[in-house]
């Protein structure tokens, strides 16, 4: 009903990244606006709601229990539920609003700045980590590629649009793991051949073209999740594929995931551009599964800043 975001990207902007205490600070400043932003948004007042659904992690500790402790008195206050929602699992539930006749089961790429995970998704409670990164995430190899190419904090959207200009098969960077008998990724080889790329043509005085390298770079990252996604529907005979978190925002890796589905018979599905990054609404809808299987939390629910998929405190 309503999606209220408030991004603190300006604030962090100058530091070429997120600085918790900062975090922590603003969302302090800013989170009884944004409630009552919500409200107002929707039409509803604090009694026409049915419980308060919060992230209590996986997550930076500070900025999580600014949510939590507000989350909790309002709970409190007006008397309803509370619903403690892992921020991962809010990102595949994304796909339930943009996508009212999807439902588990389903495998779900997850690729966000934090993370970059392939899920199992066998019903609304019932997840299975089939891979995931064992270094950096996919939003993480772009930011810091980005940066090297001269792009200001977070870079991913920027590296996206430079890699339009781009040729894609200019470079051969590598494609981590694509060829081992597992589903999970690595980036960090990929971000540091790129780096080398980049110094070896600096220190020898030749030009580079920023727009291939952004371009070829974004192939290799495109192959190798395309390739294990696909992989970990056919393995496990799952004919439904959800890509969700903020890189899925990439239209490159969008169409090329759509394509590769189509081409293995696999229903693909993605959110809307602004339920793929951070929201509320999609913390929303994984408390309102929660609420319908009967799985509330007490107010003295803590964060948990590692909190894994499927994990239940
Ligand atoms: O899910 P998200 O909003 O926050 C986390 O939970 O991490 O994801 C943010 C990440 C950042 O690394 C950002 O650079 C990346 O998503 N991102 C993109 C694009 N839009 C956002 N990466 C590549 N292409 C994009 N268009
Ligand atoms: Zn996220």
């Amino acid at each position: 009903m309503s999606n209220i975001i408030l991004s603190q990207v300006a604030i962090h902007e100058k530091y070429g990244g997120v600085v918790p205490e900062i975090a922590s600070r603003n969302h302090i400043y800013d989170i009884s606006e944004v409630v009552d932003a919500s409200l107002s948004d929707a039409g509803v007042n604090l009694d026409d709601i049915d419980a308060v659904a919060v992230t209590y992690g996986p997550g930076l500790v500070g900025a999580l229990l600014v949510g939590l402790s507000y989350a909790k008195g309002l709970s409190f206050a007006i008397n309803k539920p509370l619903i403690g929602v892992n921020h991962i699992e809010g990102h595949i539930f994304a796909n339930f609003i943009a996508h009212t006749a999807l439902e588990p089961p389903l495998i779900s790429l997850v690729v966000s700045g934090g993370h970059t995970h392939l899920v199992y998704m066998k019903d609304y409670s019932n997840f299975q980590i089939l891979g995931h990164t064992k270094d950096d995430a996919a939003g993480e190899a772009y930011d810091k590629v980005a940066r090297c190419l001269g792009l200001t904090y977070p870079g991913g959207p920027k590296l996206e649009l430079l890699a339009r200009e781009g040729n894609p098969n200019a470079l051969d960077f590598p494609r981590a793991m694509i060829t081992e008998n597992n589903l999970d990724f690595s980036f960090s080889g990929l971000k540091s051949a790129v780096i080398n790329y980049l110094n070896k043509m600096n220190m020898t005085k030749q030009p580079t073209n920023f727009a291939d390298v952004a371009a070829s770079f974004q192939q290799a990252v495109s192959d190798v999740l395309v390739e294990k996604a696909i992989r970990a529907c056919k393995e496990n005979s799952v004919a439904t594929l959800a890509l969700c978190g903020g890189v899925a925002c990439n239209g490159f890796l969008r169409a090329n995931l759509e394509n590769a589905a189509v081409n293995n018979d696999i229903s693909f599905y993605v959110p809307t551009k602004i339920l793929c990054t951070d929201n509320a609404a999609m913390i929303a809808s994984r408390g309102y599964y929660s609420l319908n299987s009967g799985y509330t939390h007490t107010l003295s629910l803590n964060a948990v800043s590692n909190l894994k998929i499927g994990e239940r405190v």
